[in-house]
């Protein structure tokens, strides 16, 4: 059963163990989301939005509290199952690309076609070429990651996320290695998802100017939400690409 919710946290609790010391990255954290939203999740540094994220992302599993994803109890599935509907529903985008080196834009995107085991090869070709499309990479599919500009490289990444058709985005600071430009060039596709093929997005990141493209921020501080707040005046960064100065001036 899915009401329309597509994650659901019932206090969600995080803990590290190290040696004597425990580290309460997150102290109870409840939240939904909807399917179709577009939510930033900010925070100063090591307030746990990377562990958020992690968890959302099936990557973790809180140590206590639950997480339903798309109505599932995600503590309720075996280490296949979970492995399985991350693929089926989760694409994902981090800061540092996480491309593999020395191998094409297309096979980069290709790659996690390889777990399943319906398609073709010629089907996996097709489907990777449709990703960068969807990115307006096409052109560069035979460029290995050192021929690409770091925005480029980002959208191979969010190709790779988008290939097996999932229905939410997870990112992690995805613009925090690119400059205005690019940022802003990334949340238009990010917006461009959102808006035209209903992605659920859940997007990390350290800077309000980054947020105001989404509808909703979560704000985390020491491992608590203690903001959550719809965003009015979500802006566009179609709009914003168009007002920042001419590339040369900067
Ligand atoms: N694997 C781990 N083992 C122990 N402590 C951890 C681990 N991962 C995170 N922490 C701790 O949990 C807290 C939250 O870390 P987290 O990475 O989620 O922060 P963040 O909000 O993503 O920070 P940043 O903005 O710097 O990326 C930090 O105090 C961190 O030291
Ligand atoms: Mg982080």
């Amino acid at each position: 059963m899915s009401n329309g919710k597509i994650l659901e946290l019932q206090q969600i609790k995080r803990e590290f163990v190290m040696g004597t010391e425990t580290v309460r990255a997150l102290k109870g954290v409840s939240f939904d989301v909807s399917a179709g939203e577009f939510v930033t999740i900010m925070g100063s540094s090591g307030s746990g939005k990377t562990t958020l994220l992690n968890i959302l992302g099936c990557l973790d599993k809180p140590s206590f509290g639950d997480y339903l994803l798309d109505g599932i109890n995600v503590s309720s599935l075996s280490r296949n199952e979970l492995a399985r509907l991350r693929n089926h529903k989760i694409g994902f985008v981090f800061q540092a690309y996480n491309l593999l080196p020395r191998t094409s834009a297309l096979e980069n995107v290709e790659l996690p076609l390889f777990y399943n085991p319906e398609l073709t090869t010629r089907e996996r070709r097709e489907r990777a070429l449709g990703a960068l499309e969807s990115v307006k990479l096409a052109d560069r599919e035979g460029h290995t990651p050192s021929q690409l500009s770091g925005g480029q490289q980002q959208r191979v990444a969010i190709a790779r996320a988008l290939v097996n058709q999932p229905v939410m985005i997870l990112a992690d600071e995805a613009t925090g290695n690119l400059d205005t430009r690019t940022s802003y060039e990334i949340m238009a596709l990010m917006q461009e998802l959102n808006q035209q093929e209903g992605k659920t997005i859940v997007f990390v990141t350290h800077e309000p100017d980054i947020a105001a493209f989404s509808s909703r921020t979560v704000m985390l501080r020491d491992g608590k939400v203690v903001k959550d707040s719809k965003n009015e005046n979500v802006r566009s960064a179609k709009e914003a690409l168009a007002a920042l100065p001419p590339a040369e001036d900067y």
